[in-house]
C-alpha cells in the first residue's frame, strides 16, 4: 500500500487510559487457569523452604491441608501433587510407587477426603522413587519403555483408587497414555482423566524442581525420553499421539522457553492445552527480583498473560497463588 494509513489510523487511541485499555485487552488471566503444583514429605508439622526456589515450600501432609487451603479460598481449582520419597524407599522397580499405603496415596486420600470440590491431579513418573532417579525402569543403563510404560499404567490406577481425579504422567515413555487408559478402563475408573506431559523437552530449567525431591538422575541426563528443545513438528506429533490414547488435557513443558510450541500443539488438538511455568523460570524471576533487577510481580504477571497468549488454557506454576492473590485486587 502507497498510501499511508496514518493519521487516520492511531493505535495509540486505545491505549490512552487504564479503561480504555482493559476494555480492548486481548486475553485475561484468571485464578480458575492456575494448577498449584505441591510437594509432599513424611513427618509432621513440617514445612521446608526449597533452597532454590524461595517462598516455595515442601509440606508433611497435616500442613499441606493448611495450604490447599489457602489455595482455594483464592479461588484456585487444581492441584498437582508431587510426593518426596526417602532414599530407603527407592528402587529400580517401583514398588514405593504402587504402595496403596504410600505417601502419594495416602496424601492423595486425604486431600479428597478434606477438599472434594478440589480438582486433583497427581504426578505419574518413576523418577522420585527411582534409585536411579530416572522416569523409567534402568536395564543395562538404559530406560526401557514397555516394562516402564506398563509399571506407570499400574501406578495411574493405584492413583485413580486413591482418589485422584486426573494422573498426570510427566514420563515420557512412548504409548504410555494409550495403556493407562487401557487399564483405568479395565478397573472401571471411567471418570478418572489423564493429563499428558506430550511435549516435554529436555531441560535444564528443572533444575530446582530435582533439588525440591532429591530426583536429579544419578546417571546421564534424561535426553532418550525427554524432547530435544530444537524441535517443534516433533511436539505437534507427540500432542497428536496422546490425544488419540485417550489424553483429556495436553502439557507443553518448560513454558517461557516453548510459548511457539504451545501455540502449534493448541491449534493441532482438540482438548485443553496446559503448560508448565517449571521450576526453573519462577528461579529466575524470584533471584533476578531478589536482587532488585526486576519488578517481582509485574515480571510474574507479563509471563503468566504470555503463556494466555500463545494458547494455553491452564497454566501450572508456582505463582499460582500469588498471581491469584493479585488478581482479587
Ligand atoms: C519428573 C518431573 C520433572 C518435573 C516434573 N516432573 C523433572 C524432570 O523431568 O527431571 C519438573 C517440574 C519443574 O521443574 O517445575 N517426572
Amino acid at each position: 500500500m502507497s498510501r499511508s494509513l496514518f493519521p487516520n489510523s492511531r493505535p495509540r487511541r486505545l491505549r490512552i487510559s487504564e479503561n480504555m485499555r482493559r476494555m480492548v485487552s486481548e486475553n485475561h488471566l484468571s485464578a480458575a487457569d492456575f494448577i498449584a503444583p505441591l510437594f509432599v514429605m513424611e513427618g509432621q508439622n513440617q514445612k521446608a523452604e526449597i533452597s532454590s526456589m524461595p517462598g516455595y515450600y515442601c509440606f508433611t501432609q497435616d500442613l499441606l491441608m493448611k495450604e490447599i487451603e489457602e489455595i482455594q479460598s483464592l479461588g484456585i481449582l487444581s492441584v498437582l501433587l508431587f510426593a518426596k520419597v526417602p532414599d530407603d524407599k527407592k528402587d529400580n522397580k517401583g514398588t514405593e510407587a504402587l504402595n496403596p499405603d504410600g505417601l502419594m496415596q495416602k496424601t492423595t486420600a486425604a486431600i479428597k477426603k478434606e477438599f472434594p470440590d478440589m480438582v486433583l491431579m497427581t504426578d505419574i513418573a518413576l523418577d522420585p522413587y527411582s534409585s536411579y532417579g530416572h522416569d523409567g525402569i534402568v536395564v543395562d543403563g538404559k530406560i526401557i519403555n514397555d516394562k516402564s510404560a506398563e509399571l506407570l499404567a499400574k501406578m495411574a490406577v493405584s492413583h485413580a483408587e486413591a482418589g485422584a481425579d486426573l494422573v498426570a504422567p510427566s514420563d515420557m515413555m512412548d504409548g504410555r497414555i494409550g495403556m493407562m487408559r487401557h487399564a483405568l478402563e479395565t478397573a472401571q475408573f471411567f471418570d478418572t482423566g489423564i493429563m499428558a506431559y506430550s511435549a516435554k523437552y529436555a531441560s535444564s530449567y528443572y533444575g530446582p524442581f530435582r533439588d525440591a525431591l532429591d530426583s536429579a538422575p544419578g546417571f546421564g541426563d534424561k535426553k532418550t525420553y525427554q524432547m530435544n528443545p530444537s524441535n517443534v513438528v516433533e511436539a505437534v506429533k507427540e500432542a497428536q499421539l496422546d490425544e488419540q490414547e485417550g489424553a483429556d488435557i495436553i502439557m507443553v513443558k518448560p513454558g517461557l522457553p516453548y510459548l511457539d510450541v504451545v501455540r502449534a500443539v493448541k491449534e493441532s488438538v482438540s482438548v485443553p492445552v496446559s503448560v508448565y511455568n517449571v521450576s526453573g523460570e519462577y528461579a529466575m524471576i524470584k533471584a533476578a527480583a531478589q536482587k532488585g533487577w526486576l519488578n517481582e510481580n509485574e515480571a510474574m504477571m507479563e509471563a503468566l498473560t504470555g503463556f494466555k497468549r500463545a494458547g494455553a488454557d491452564l497454566i501450572a506454576t508456582y505463582f499460582a497463588k500469588d498471581a491469584a492473590r493479585l488478581l482479587l485486587l
